[in-house]
């Protein structure tokens, strides 16, 4: 998964000798009076015409004309026709389309939210998947790759007709008929002028051209959010059986296949979506009238809102209100490495589960070391000699590499028969075992270096292996450095459930501070994203390699691609309940409600053991069922979104708004979280609360300030006397005589305020740092 972002580095050569035209995408004022879809289609043909010779050289050129999520085209321009275009008035942007910006990045997951959540309340997921009559009025669209219609996990057994505002269309294709659509899967498309005006036609062996999926990717996001109830599924081996169930197992379900294979490379190196595919799929995701939009794709490096096509669409869908969901981005544990960063979207983190599938080391001199895999093979009963990657290599193999068992580096001689024992860093973590079992090895150790601390994929390796975190590397290696002969076992795996710490933070999910926008607290929240079980496509393998010929239906995979469906599908429940709620009030609800403590009671870490902050789970991990009634909610309306644009002093792309000579500082805007970057003494920002719950309800405010800041809510109690009353309150955070003593430049420190009625507690995370 981590891969996939930078793989396409490679091809640029090879694209750039072949192209002279390329793809831009011209992006317009929004449309100030009504005009008719054909209207508008006109205009973007006039303009094209305008700077091309004829005007069949302008129909020809013109790939997609977006009407709903932006007002705009995607064409193939020369860089003079290009240029030509943005210099006239009524363009917002015109810019090349980047054929590396965008790519994509799963039973046990729900169970272990609700078990989360039983700590805390007397509500059980099932009566909050009753009161949601489990999605079903809900529709989810989800941009990805396309889906493999027969799993179980997407058959309509059950489901009532479908809802009548539904406007979408089931568009058949190589190996997809009108068959593969019903009430659950109920509408689907794909896209793809974009990618095959820079690669070509599409290699229909590499990739379907239908929205069937031919990678997994898609299959597995759509089910974590909305696949049905599959009882007794498991993975090969028999691993993490259980019921695969989505989120809201009766949601509706829209596939927009946006994202596709690569040509000359393999597909377990990742897959790329095109910006202009991306954005006639949000387009047409918004005139079929989605709910909900699940988006598992994240930019290769954080892009601004006026060239970041997700984050433009997305700006229109809230219009209508649609709650859109996005991935934060595997470019963790490094700071400031978040995608998806616009206030109007929710941007989703990833942890764990409290699952582990666990085979130990046994070592001679009796110690048991705990591991972790997913390979189904099986060491016969005895004891192994055990050997350090580095004993055995090749002499001409560098020192730096000597641990590393990368392709062709052991010796077949030395490594006969034994244990070995390698460490992470260069290569792939499946590949070292297969250079191991190359070379005769009977068993394989994968440790973590420190960097990877406690993070450990569960992978399926090919030989009888298990993976360690660092703490445990480092005994064996003592061992095997101290002990005469060294001797090992690795015992089988089985599943673990009850599995402490969880959640802890994936080391792979991206962290804030927002470049884009440091005034607002990114990520927002956390999600499972690592190990999780779901559906996949028959037409790839468990590791999608060309080389493994397995066919699974149910496949274990991590990444915030994972985390982003929980959080669509919670999403939908609760829409379902409060269908009349916005998106920042839904969002806000499961912000507010999100809890930064694990199954142990403390404190999220990340998978090092150190205590996680906001940057890495935002809010904390989410708790869908607490999030159905969460008392107050921080709602804010597209025109909110448009002056939070113009006090950032950013265009809002919307010519029927002017924004007021004196806009409000961007940290009003009324968001669930709050960040306050380079703080000059003093500030203060206003937030107003709606309130959702009890009639006659009392919040008392309470505060955690940062260290070295004061932090003073006024007034500190709130009063409402009925339902969607909204009050108004201040926040006023000020350096203490200390701060510059406690905190570091550039460094944030964390704390948060709390509204409580003694039922709901209506949490809100801060960041702040001195200027
Ligand atoms: C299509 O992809 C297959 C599988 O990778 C490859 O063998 C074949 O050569 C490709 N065809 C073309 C026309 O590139
Ligand atoms: C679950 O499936 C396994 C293997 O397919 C089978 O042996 C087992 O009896 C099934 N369990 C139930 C409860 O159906």
């Amino acid at each position: 998964m981590k891969n996939s972002i930078f793989s396409l580095l490679l091809l640029l050569p090879l694209l750039a000798s072949c192209v002279e035209r390329q793809v831009y995408i011209v992006h317009f004022r929004e449309h100030s009076e009504e005009k008719t879809l054909h209207e508008i289609e006109e205009t973007h043909h006039s303009y094209l015409f305008s700077v091309k010779k004829t005007e069949e050289e302008a129909r020809a050129s013109l790939l997609y004309s977006y009407k709903h999520s932006i007002n705009g085209f995607a064409a193939l321009l020369t860089t003079d026709e290009a240029s030509k275009l943005s210099e006239m008035e009524e363009v917002v942007s015109v810019y090349q389309s980047d054929p590396k910006k965008y790519s994509l990045q799963t039973t046990r997951s729900w169970e272990f939210v609700g078990l989360q959540e039983g700590i805390h309340t007397k509500l059980k997921k099932e009566d909050l998947l009753l009161r949601a009559r489990y999605g079903q009025d809900v529709i989810v669209g989800v941009l990805d790759s396309g889906l493999w219609p027969e799993s179980k996990s997407f058959s309509d057994e059950g489901m009532g007709p479908i809802p009548k505002s539904w406007k979408g269309v089931c568009q058949t294709g190589q190996a997809f008929t009108l068959s593969n659509c019903n009430k659950k899967v109920i509408g689907a498309r794909y896209y793809l002028k974009g990618y095959e005006a820079i690669y070509g036609p599409l290699n229909t062996t590499l990739d379907c051209r239908s929205p069937r999926d031919w990678d997994g990717h898609g299959s597995h996001t759509s089910s974590i959010v909305g696949g049905q109830r599959v009882p007794n599924v498991s993975f090969i081996g028999g691993f993490a059986r259980g019921t695969a169930s989505g989120g809201a197992p009766l949601a509706r379900l829209a596939m927009y296949k946006a994202c596709w294979a690569i040509p000359y490379q393999g597909k377990e190196l990742g897959n790329t979506c095109f910006e202009e595919d991306l954005l006639a799929a949000i387009d047409d995701a918004v005139a079929d009238g989605v709910h909900v939009l699940s988006i598992s794709v994240v930019t290769s490096t954080p892009y601004p809102y006026d060239q970041d096509g997700i984050a433009k669409a997305a700006l229109q869908s809230i219009k209508k209100e649609i709650v859109v969901a996005c991935s934060a981005g595997n470019l963790g544990p490094v700071l400031e490495t978040l995608s998806n960063p616009a206030p109007w979207m929710i941007t989703v983190a990833a942890s764990s589960v409290d699952r582990a599938f666990v085979a130990s080391v046994m070592l001679g001199n009796g110690e048991e070391i705990e591991g972790h895999t997913l390979t189904t093979y099986k060491l016969k009963r005895k004891m192994y000699p055990l050997v350090y990657a580095a004993q055995v290599v090749n002499p001409d193999v560098p020192k730096n590499a000597a641990g590393q068992c990368l392709p062709g580096s052991l010796s077949p001689e030395k490594t006969k028969g034994k244990i070995v024992m390698c460490l992470r860093g260069q290569g792939t973590r499946i590949g070292k075992g297969e250079e191991v079992k190359r070379a005769g090895g009977s068993g394989f150790i994968l440790g973590n270096n420190p960097a990877n601390g406690a993070e450990i994929q569960d992978d399926t390796h090919v030989l009888p292996a298990t993976d360690v975190n660092s703490d445990n590397a480092i005994k064996i290696l003592e061992y095997i450095n101290s002990a005469k002969n060294p001797m090992g076992y690795i015992t089988p795996a089985r599943t673990k459930i009850h599995y402490k710490p969880a959640p802890f933070m994936a080391s792979f999910s991206s962290r804030g501070p927002s470049t884009i926008s440091p005034g607002i607290l990114k990520p927002d929240i956390t999600a499972p994203g690592l190990n999780i079980l779901a559906a996949w496509s028959e037409a790839s393998s468990p590791t999608k390699k060309a080389s493994d010929h397995r066919v699974v239906q149910y496949n274990l995979d991590s990444g915030t691609s994972m985390s982003c469906p929980h959080v669509a599908a919670a999403a939908a429940l609760i829409k379902s309940i409060h269908p009349h709620w916005s998106s920042a009030a839904i969002r806000s609800a499961l912000m507010t409600s999100a809890t930064m403590t694990n199954n142990k009671g403390r404190l999220i870490t990340d998978a090092l053991g150190n205590p996680a902050d906001p940057f890495q789970f935002g809010s904390g991990h989410f708790r869908p069922t607490m999030a159905a009634d969460p008392g107050l909610v921080y709602d804010a309306s597209y025109t909110d979104y448009l002056l939070f644009l113009c006090g950032s002093r950013l265009d809002t792309m919307d010519p029927s708004f002017k924004c007021p000579k004196n806009p409000p500082s961007p940290n009003n805007l009324n968001y669930p979280s709050l960040s306050i970057p380079k703080l000059n003494g003093i500030v203060t920002v206003e937030r107003t609360v709606t309130n959702v719950g009890g009639p006659k309800s009392v919040y008392f405010a309470s505060v955690k300030p940062p260290l070295g800041f004061s932090v003073k809510v006024s007034p500190p109690i709130l009063v409402f006397n009925k339902v969607g009353e909204k009050k108004k309150f201040t926040i006023t955070v000020e350096a203490t005589s200390e701060s510059a003593s406690t905190i570091g430049k550039d460094e944030y420190a964390f704390g948060w305020y709390t509204w409580t009625d003694g039922i709901h507690h209506v949490r809100s995370p801060m960041a702040v740092s001195l200027a």
